[in-house]
């Protein structure tokens, strides 16, 4: 395990749980845009801001970017995701860091919108199906990914891993995906996912991550061996559909794509349309959520007056 990490985007949803995942481990050094962040001291500093960063991180072994906006800013998610991203990795390049971890996005995939997105070209998607975004935000994404694939072409950071996490179920989105799936019943499943459009809905993969497998998936990430660069879907095992996958995606899409691996849907109904293997295999890390037992969980919590589950 590396000694100092620094975290950009710290103040985050992600960043909260990284944090506490990461703070026995090693010393950390806090980045974000925002001035104050809970108990914390944050570095403030604007990921556009390369000298900033370069003094940052001299003296680290390993970042983890984390820093991004989303859609609801448009003149940002360039400026900040993909020159962000150029800009982090520059400086870490420049500070002889060893090891970066960047973040992608489901998002990058471009199976949002039901009503313009195509559907997957097979299933369970892996980390070879194509990235084919119409959105900015999935754009920056994938722009995100060629910037690590270009670092790591250039040989100067040892090794760039690169995580395309599903929507991640913070606490505080339970509540809103329970509400929404119960509307399935009276607006049926096409009809509560076509509002996804103006960001209302449920991604159309019912895919998610809890933030305790993300942060796992992040520490894992920076301890284990990995090539110069290497990605991975960011799942839970299951889906938070209110059907079987493979008959939501028949029902979303008016047929299935081919199926490469039939009896992993059986055997497992609510299997995730995301195949996370490669992670398995090359990180060690495995998702332990499940989503009865995650919503289950916050229920208890929300009774006894608690936040949710961590
Ligand atoms: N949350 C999800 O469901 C999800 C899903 C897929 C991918 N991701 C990706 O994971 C990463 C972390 O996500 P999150 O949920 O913690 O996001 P978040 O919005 O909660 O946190 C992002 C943090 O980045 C900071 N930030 C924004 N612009 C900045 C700038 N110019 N300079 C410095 N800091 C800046 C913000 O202040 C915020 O604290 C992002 O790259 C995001 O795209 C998240």
């Amino acid at each position: 395990m590396f000694e100092k990490v620094a975290i950009t985007g710290a103040a985050g949803g992600i960043g909260s749980f990284v944090i506490d995942d990461l703070a026995s481990r090693c010393d950390l050094t806090l980045i974000d845009c925002v001035a104050s962040f809970d108990r914390f001291r944050i570095c403030q500093t604007d990921v556009r801001d390369i000298d900033m960063l370069r003094k940052l991180l001299r003296g680290h072994d390993a970042v983890v970017h984390l820093a991004a906006v989303g859609e609801e800013d448009p003149d940002r998610v360039c400026s900040v995701n993909v020159g962000g991203t150029w800009n982090v990795l520059q400086a870490a390049a420049d500070c002889g860091l060893r090891k970066a971890v960047i973040m992608s996005s489901e998002a990058g995939l471009g199976m949002e919108y039901l009503d313009t997105d195509p559907p997957p070209l097979y299933l369970p998607i892996d980390e070879r199906h194509p990235f084919r975004p119409r959105d900015l935000y999935g754009l920056s994404k994938q722009l995100c990914e060629a910037v690590g694939q270009n670092f790591a072409r250039r040989g100067d950071i040892d090794s760039i891993v690169c995580l395309r996490p599903t929507e991640v179920v913070f606490p505080s989105v339970i509540e809103d995906i329970v509400g929404r799936l119960d509307g399935e019943t009276e607006l049926g499943v096409a009809g509560v996912t076509r509002t996804s459009a103006e960001r209302h809905g449920l991604a159309i993969s019912r895919a998610y991550i809890r933030p305790d497998d993300m942060a796992r998936m992040i520490r894992c990430a920076l301890e284990s061996e990995t090539e110069p660069y290497a990605q991975f879907w960011a799942s839970a095992a299951d889906t938070y559909a209110n059907q079987p996958t493979l008959d939501l995606m028949q029902e979303l899409f008016g047929s299935l794509p081919e199926i490469h691996t039939l009896q992993r849907f059986r055997s497992q109904p609510y299997a995730a349309v995301f195949e996370c293997t490669a992670a398995q295999d090359s990180l060690g890390w495995e998702p332990t959520g499940v989503w009865r037992d995650t919503v289950a969980e916050w229920r208890a919590c929300r009774n006894a007056g608690a936040d949710g589950p961590s």
